[in-house]
């Protein structure tokens, strides 16, 4: 995969494993210059063909001298192109290029005071004499190679920087990608900026300016279709083709029912009345209500609901004249497979859609090079609103995923109402965003209440707001009592059926964020 950006100057991440090179790929984009992560295995010949302005090697869990550590081919250090290394990538360049790594027990991990020793490296530029850093290694240079000056040095590791800045290679053992790291971030801008000399122009003007000039030279004169669901990703999908090639564009809503309050009428209005995209909504809630009726099991409802969702949309997208392109909001972190032997190499997603005989559309991914933040901000830039910019992750099922037992209207209908309180009112507190995701649960149970004079027999309305960073791992939310309590209070007296609320405080592990 080469990306969109081919005219752009490019970093390319060389990826050690771990997590390191993604995270890495993100504050070289920070930096406002493109970069792609690309496995340890690449070859000479293709670094050459997509002639990188610089190079950065992660860092990476294995020792260097461990039976079958990732190495990478080492002419590609007499290339001439400036490198940056990290932590395992720094070791790398020592070894290969002639230093020495001396086998001691002796590790550092967490934070360190870095000690600059060379106040003139243009990598510490700005950087004061003593700062903070994050070093997360066993072994560490002991000696650099010949032509290299020792830059920088911990309490405990001797060589913590090095450089040849004759040759333009520059490694560190502790990790400027990581927030940990003080002036991290003004040492990868100084690399980037002074040192390779690449100027700070990747921008979201630019990024979408580059995006809209490929997706029409891809798709020419041709007619694209894409599925709209209401989420981030489609959502910039479809905006940035509509910028693209206009009325040669179709979408098409598959209306499940399943959707939250208003969620369905806010879809329309953004993309037929603002926008003014050709948009073809198929409102499926009785086809859906009816496949769906009886239905307990929770991997059945959403074995049924997606394949609907594909009968449906291939319905639809036959029924146009004409389509050659079928358009996906696939991302970079899909895309790029990080880790692990086959680390960096290109996944693919195309065999996920599941065309039915005699159908076929090519696909078209504007967003493959992007991770999720710059899909929110391209949203952003072109107009699209903060409800769906800055939308919480919802599951494709939808509703159907939060409803215990089987689905009826009536149900339906009764979280949907509990849902937008919930949410109101935690949007209303929550004015620092910093709640992950939060919606309300309809589980199949009743018990007894009294409202009034009047014995109730009804169901109750659990509550779940989670405090996550990448919702792999997520802590229940400290709400302050008297937002539960107002949440309660409003959701038992205006939502009929419902008679008692329940906050979940439990935590993944070992619960998960959705209830099923
Ligand atoms: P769990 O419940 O496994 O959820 O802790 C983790 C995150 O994934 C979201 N989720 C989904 N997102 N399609 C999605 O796009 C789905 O089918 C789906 N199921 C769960 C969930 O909301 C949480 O953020």
């Amino acid at each position: 995969m080469t990306g969109y950006h081919e005219e752009q100057p490019t970093v390319l991440v060389v990826d050690f494993g771990a997590q390191y090179a993604q995270l890495i790929a993100r504050r070289v984009r920070e930096a406002k210059v493109f970069s792609e992560i690309v496995g340890h295995d690449i070859s000479v010949e293709e670094i050459e063909r997509r002639n990188p302005a610089a190079l950065i090697l992660s860092g990476g869990p294995a020792s260097v001298y461990a039976d079958g550590a990732p190495k990478m081919d080492p002419a590609i250090f007499d290339m001439g192109i400036p490198i940056l290394g990290f932590c395992y990538g720094m070791q790398l360049m020592a070894l290969e290029l002639g230093g020495a790594i001396p086998k001691t027990d002796i590790g550092e991990y967490g934070f360190a005071e870095l000690t600059i020793i060379e106040p003139e490296s243009a990598l510490f530029e700005g950087v004061p004499e003593a700062s903070q850093c994050w070093m997360s290694h066993r072994d560490s240079v002991g000696t650099a190679p010949d032509g290299f000056t020792v830059t920088a040095r911990t309490e405990i590791t001797g060589v913590a920087a090095m450089e040849d800045a004759g040759r333009k290679l520059y490694a560190t053992q502790f990790h400027p990608e990581v927030a940990h790291t003080e002036h991290g971030q003004r040492m990868i801008r100084a690399f980037l900026h002074n040192i390779v000399g690449i100027p700070p122009l990747w921008t979201m003007v630019n990024i979408i300016d580059s995006t809209v000039d490929r997706i029409r030279e891809q798709v020419g004169d041709d007619h694209v279709i894409c599925g709209l669901s209401g989420g981030v990703d489609s959502s910039v999908v479809a905006a940035l083709l509509h910028r693209a090639i206009g009325d040669q564009l179709t979408c098409v809503y598959v209306d499940h029912g399943m959707m939250r309050l208003n969620e369905t009428e806010e879809v329309l209005r953004v993309f037929r009345d603002q926008f003014n995209i050709d948009l073809i909504h198929v409102d499926a809630e009785d086809r859906y209500l009816d496949l769906l009726a009886g239905v307990t099991d929770p991997e059945r409802k959403r074995t049924i609901i997606g394949e609907e969702f594909w009968k449906v949309f291939f319905d639809e997208a036959t029924k146009l004249k004409g389509v050659k392109w079928l358009a996906q909001g696939t991302l970079y972190p899909d895309v790029v497979e990080s880790g692990g032997k086959n680390n960096a190499k290109i996944k693919s997603h195309h065999n996920l859609i599941p065309f039915p005989p005699g159908v076929h559309f090519d696909l078209i991914e504007p967003l493959r090079t992007l991770f999720k933040d710059e899909v929110r901000a391209v949203g952003a830039e072109l107009g699209l609103p903060d409800e769906i910019v800055h939308r919480q992750p919802f599951p494709g099922p939808g509703l159907a995923v939060r409803i215990i037992g089987d689905i009826t209207r009536e149900k339906l209908d009764m979280l949907r109402e509990a849902d937008a309180i919930v949410r109101e009112e935690i949007f209303n507190w929550d004015t620092d965003r910093e709640v992950w995701q939060y919606f309300a649960v309809l589980p199949d149970i009743r018990s007894v209440g009294v409202m009034g004079d009047e014995r109730t027999y009804a169901h109750p309305i659990i509550v779940r707001a989670v405090a996550s960073a990448d919702a792999m791992t997520a802590d229940w939310a400290r709400l302050p009592h008297e937002l539960l309590a107002k949440m309660s209070n409003r959701i038992i007296n205006e939502v009929d059926g419902i008679n008692r609320v329940a906050y979940d405080i439990t935590s993944k592990p070992p619960g998960t964020i959705e209830w099923e």
